[in-house]
């Protein structure tokens, strides 16, 4: 039996819960010449939705999407290498376009590599100047606009771009894709970086000429169904207290609840009561004792202890406000300031706006609930 609570990855809009408006706004930008900027705190689903985004425009149109994840680049090189290699998987060989791509990468003295369990072709590039960079992109890009079917790119984790030695990379960039017309993006990243460089810099209109969509939490009906309707279409049954148990204790991030959500499923249990899903939930967090521990060892005792407060707060909307600084005893407002830009830099925590305001939250939902119970 397929547990359908997937935690890795993107495995077909049937395990995929909800997400209906923005993959509809997505898919109607993608048909209507509008580039797109996915924004987020981690693990709440955007590489997925980019995946099911493709999946959905794959059936409708004849578009050709192509993903590349640049959470590993260092530097424009890099970029280019990945481009080119997603360019070749998307359009093989086999076929005229492919071999004319291929002539294309050839030019520009690639080392082509294959990946020996998974076959996808991986290029290395030599470039010695600057502009050789800038012209393979460009060629690269204008090899896809002059396909007859559009290409649809996502650049997943493109706030990576920021940390290039390039710092002219964005610029690049939008130099090339502002005359693209065959050629439609996504751009897809964690909220810190990306909307910092929005708001920040109003000389960089990169973001100006697309759409921004922020990524919040799975509303809780409808990740409950979604929980009910998997457990009872595999004959399992899961009472209502147990899943709002499950949605409120992983706080609905994504990644946590999914775990959550497998862990209950792998039990093979006909009936799961709120008591089944205790006793899982804290089994995980013994699981991860270890590394919780690992953390401790790598933060100051000033950055464990204000963790541990933000913990126990859950939310933390006034950093400086007295009652919460007192209540933990966290000493001076300017070092307990210093402390949360620290755990923000590490990303231990993460800064998110709602309707109430913006509050600080523990980026592990589980190192959270193992700090509460200290
Ligand atoms: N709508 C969804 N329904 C069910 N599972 C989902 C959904 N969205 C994401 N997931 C699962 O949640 C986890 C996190 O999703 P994903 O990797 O897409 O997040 P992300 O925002 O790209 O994270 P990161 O910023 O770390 O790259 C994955 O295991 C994925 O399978
Ligand atoms: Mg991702």
């Amino acid at each position: 039996m397929k547990n359908p609570f997937i935690i890795n990855g993107y495995q077909g809009s049937e395990y995929f819960c909800d997400r209906e408006d923005e993959t509809k706004k997505i898919v109607n930008n993608l048909k209507n010449g509008i580039n797109t900027t996915l924004l987020s705190i981690r693990r709440i689903g955007k590489t997925g939705l980019i995946h099911h985004v493709f999946t959905k425009i794959q059936t409708e149109n004849t578009f050709k999407c192509i993903y590349i994840d640049l959470y590993a680049t260092q530097n424009l090189n890099d970029l280019i290498e990945k481009t080119a290699s997603a360019l070749l998987s998307a359009f093989p060989e086999k076929k005229q376009t492919g071999k004319k791509l291929m002539q294309l990468i050839k030019g520009f003295r690639p080392v082509i590599q294959f990946d020996t369990l998974s076959g996808e072709p991986q290029i290395t590039f030599d470039f010695k100047q600057e502009i050789q960079m800038n012209h393979t992109l460009q060629s690269l890009f204008t090899f896809l606009e002059n396909q007859q079917t559009k290409t649809i790119l996502a650049f997943d984790e493109f706030q990576q771009i920021n940390e290039y030695p390039e710092k002219n990379t964005e610029a690049i960039l939008r130099t090339i894709i502002q005359n693209l017309n065959n050629v439609q993006f996504i751009f897809s990243g964690s909220s810190k970086h990306l909307l910092m460089d929005i708001f920040n810099n109003s000389k960089r209109p990169f973001f100006a000429s697309t759409q921004a969509i922020q990524l919040g939490f799975i509303p809780i009906e409808k990740y409950s169904n979604y929980i009910q309707q998997h457990f009872e279409s595999n004959k399992k049954h899961i009472t209502q207290e147990a899943i709002y148990f499950i949605l409120d204790w992983s706080k609905r991030h994504t990644y946590y609840t999914q775990v959550v959500c497998n862990r209950l499923f792998s039990l093979e249990l006909k009936n799961i009561t709120i008591k089944d899903v205790h006793h899982s939930c804290n089994q995980l967090l013994n699981e991860q004792e270890v590394i919780f521990f690992q953390y401790r060892n790598l933060l100051t005792s000033g950055q464990w202890k204000v963790l541990k407060a933000i913990a126990n707060e859950g939310k933390v909307y006034q950093m400086l406000e007295k009652q919460f600084i007192q209540k933990h005893a966290l000493g001076a407002t300017s070092s307990t300031q210093r402390t949360f830009a620290a755990l923000l830099h590490k990303e231990m925590i993460y800064e998110e706006q709602e309707k109430e305001g913006s509050y600080f939250s523990i980026y592990d939902c589980f190192l959270s609930r193992w700090l509460e119970k200290l």
